[in-house]
């Protein structure tokens, strides 16, 4: 599977949103991805809808990751604004396999996201419908943290129980060190926040990073 970098639109300035955006777009992003916080499933409020909207023009998949309570109930607001996948938690409802089936009737590609405590086996039920599968690589809620390093063994059970070609995706802490390391682990998609938008030159940086995982 081809492996990509998502830049995450949370280590971005707000006040120069689609600016930023265009900077990487420019340098070869394909997938921009955007954390959506709600207070509850994780302490901390990020960005809603209208941060989906803002950049549906671009001609990029949108990557909605929902670290919210009950994802269930918003996603087809999600998928109006523009959202090309969208991503539940397992942990966030008891209705995973109800909310897969939402984000998929709504015409959007699916993913489920797991936290570093949650056993990998949690997907084994759903991992025939899905697009993809979140790997967090440090605890959701903030950017900025360091990866945690028992997240590449579980990348690679991960990818083992979800065969080649489901996209698997690592979020947090990913930069020019750990990319490589997760991308020999089975990675594909290299969710990457503070390392692209926290360099002064963020179409520079995501090739740095792009490189280190070895996307071609
Ligand atoms: C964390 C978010 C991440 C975040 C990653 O809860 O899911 O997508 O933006 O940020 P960095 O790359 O800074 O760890
Ligand atoms: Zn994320």
């Amino acid at each position: 599977m081809r492996r990509r970098v998502a830049p995450s639109i949370l280590a971005a300035d707000f006040g120069r949103l689609r600016e930023q955006v265009r900077e990487v777009v420019d340098a070869g992003a394909e997938v921009i991805h955007v954390d959506i916080m709600d207070g509850h499933f994780v302490p901390t409020l990020s960005m809603g809808p209208k941060a989906v909207e803002a950049l549906r023009d671009f001609d990029v998949l949108l990557d909605v990751h929902l670290m919210v309570e009950r994802p269930e109930r918003h996603v087809a607001e999600f998928a109006r604004a523009g959202a090309s996948t969208i991503i539940v938690h397992v942990e966030s409802t008891p209705h995973v396999h109800y909310a897969v089936q939402a984000v998929r009737e709504a015409g959007c590609n699916a993913g489920v996201a797991l936290t570093p405590s949650t056993p990998v086996e949690a997907l084994s039920e759903i991992r025939g419908d899905v697009w993809s599968v979140l790997c967090m690589t440090v605890n959701p809620g903030w950017g900025g943290q360091a990866f945690i390093p028992a997240s590449l063994d579980k990348i690679a059970r991960l990818r083992a129980l979800i065969g080649p070609d489901v996209e698997l995706e690592v979020d947090g802490g990913i930069d020019v060190q750990t990319a490589g390391p997760c991308a020999e682990a089975g990675a594909s998609l290299f969710v990457a926040g503070t390392s692209v938008f926290g360099n002064p030159d963020p179409g520079q940086a995501f090739h740095v990073v792009a490189s280190a995982a070895g996307c071609s």
